[in-house]
């Protein structure tokens, strides 16, 4: 049996590193939302680049399947392996490799989370600032290109990654990019390991760009008495050319959900939460003029959050928005919409949402990275209720070609995954066909996370 042969070969290579339990495989087999687990046939844990590399070559000649994990923290399933095969959990490969202040350039394991390395960075000045909520690992915030609530200020991964250390389908090891603030030279690889969710190479070192503390830091709530004025102050916000760190949008119904979770007294109306960076004569000019949009626009209780203390907590309740909401609604689970549109489509994509959501019976608190244009409907699901099911998926899918026909994305940050596999020929057209041919030049025999983000067989049906 190859699969039998290959995973003595690997066990050979790194002992009981590599692990059959049922309990590592059901472990690597779930996803945080509604896909159906999916245990892979066996979980290694590799600790270096020349590790990973010879498992890729011993699973390429028996041809077995091998998905990059990281943290888990996907909303969309990328880690599952659906084919079988083996997950590679890249946990051990968490260190800071090499620090270069002077550069602002750090080269870490694709396994460390973005909560360690900010501590690891906290003395030196600089920090990483993408932030997508879930304190998820580097390498697969690189391997999906995610972004979340600091993009509109300093970018998603696509901005904030150097260059890449890469092991292909073959087994071969790739760099990609340099220490170099540009560079002109050949195709960027580093941009389409970005984004290819596993399915190019396994990411084994990151080269970072890092960012200076600011020096202040300001935030606030604010409500407002309709969904259009809240996504109009960000607009105006954006027009103006105020600085905004963090822009981000929760609706009356996640305020109440707040409200009875955490013990917040905030009104049951739409909000935005927002902060500002910068030095403290810069944040106190936008915090003022900010203020005088929002009072234009008619928004209320305004509260700036001064302490480190009390924006720690605004921030710590708006990243367990997710979590907070299934926990709203017992025994629930979550099938969560992504889409990104031109900022000037953000209103009534929206309100469109919210008046979908409930044409469809279900319930879907809607927030987001307003300031990207990017919002999501966190669709609270009955476990097990097929019918709900069902409509979510009509719903989502709708969401999607709305999105697309104002000129936006099927999925501004959550990536393509399980769930938004059936839209990408309605975004790409012929370009899928295009990431088609990519893939099966660089994974000829479609080992790596197989099944998923490019054309399948079954598509052409
Ligand atoms: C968030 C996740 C769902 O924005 O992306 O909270
Ligand atoms: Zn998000």
């Amino acid at each position: 049996m190859p699969k039998e042969d290959a995973l003595h070969e690997i066990e050979a290579l790194i002992g009981a590193r590599l692990s059959r339990s049922t309990a590592e495989r059901a472990a690597h087999g779930r996803s945080e939302t509604w896909f159906p687990e999916t245990p892979p046939d066996a979980v290694a844990f590799p600790e270096t680049t020349e590790e990973v590399a010879a498992i890729v070559t011993i699973c390429a000649a028996h041809r077995l399947p091998v998905v990059a994990w990281g943290a888990g923290t996907s909303l969309e399933g990328h880690g599952l392996a659906v084919q079988g095969g083996v997950v590679l959990d890249m946990g051990r490969m968490d260190r800071v490799i090499a620090l270069a202040p002077e550069d602002r350039l750090v080269r870490v394991g694709p396994g460390i989370t973005r909560e360690a390395l900010n501590a690891e960075l906290r003395a030196t000045g600089l920090f990483f600032p993408v932030d997508p909520g879930a304190n998820a690992t580097l390498g697969g915030m690189a391997a999906t290109r995610a972004s979340g609530t600091t993009t509109v200020r300093y970018g998603s991964m696509r901005d904030n990654v150097a260059g890449l250390t890469v092991v292909l389908a073959d087994g071969r090891v790739i760099r990609t990019g340099s220490g170099a603030a540009k560079s002109a030279a050949g195709y960027d690889l580093t941009a389409l390991m970005l984004g290819s969710e596993g399915t190019l190479g396994i990411i084994t070192e990151l080269t970072l760009r890092l960012h200076g503390q600011p020096e202040a830091i300001t935030a606030a709530v604010c409500a407002f008495d309709t969904l259009e004025a809240a996504v109009e102050t960000v607009q105006a916000t954006i027009q103006m050319g105020i600085p905004m760190a963090r822009i981000e949008f929760v609706d009356a119904e996640i305020a109440g959900i707040f409200n009875r979770m955490n013990g917040t007294h905030l009104p049951e109306k739409p909000h935005l939460m927002i902060e500002f960076h910068g030095s403290e004569a810069g944040v106190a000019e936008d915090a003022t003029r900010f203020g005088e949009v929002v009072a234009e626009m008619g928004g209320a209780g305004f509260e700036w959050a001064r302490s480190t203390e009390e924006r720690n907590r605004l921030w710590r309740m708006r990243h367990a928005a997710y979590s907070t909401c299934l926990a709203a609604r017992p025994g629930s689970m979550g099938l969560v919409t992504d889409i990104c549109v031109p900022i000037s489509r953000l209103a009534e994509a929206v309100e469109t949402a919210r008046d979908k959501i409930a044409a469809a019976g279900l319930t879907g608190p809607i927030l987001g990275h307003v300031g990207d244009g990017n919002f999501h409907a966190i669709l609270l699901l009955e476990r097990g209720n097929q019918d709900e099911l069902a409509r979510a998926k009509v719903l989502a899918h709708d969401l999607a070609a709305m999105a697309l026909v104002m000129g936006g994305t099927i999925t501004g940050e959550h990536g393509v995954g399980l769930g938004k596999r059936a839209l990408m020929a309605e975004e790409h057209g012929p370009a899928w066909e295009v990431m088609g041919a990519i893939k099966a030049a660089l994974d000829p025999f479609n080992i790596l996370n197989p099944g998923k983000l490019v054309p399948q067989p079954e598509d052409a049906r």
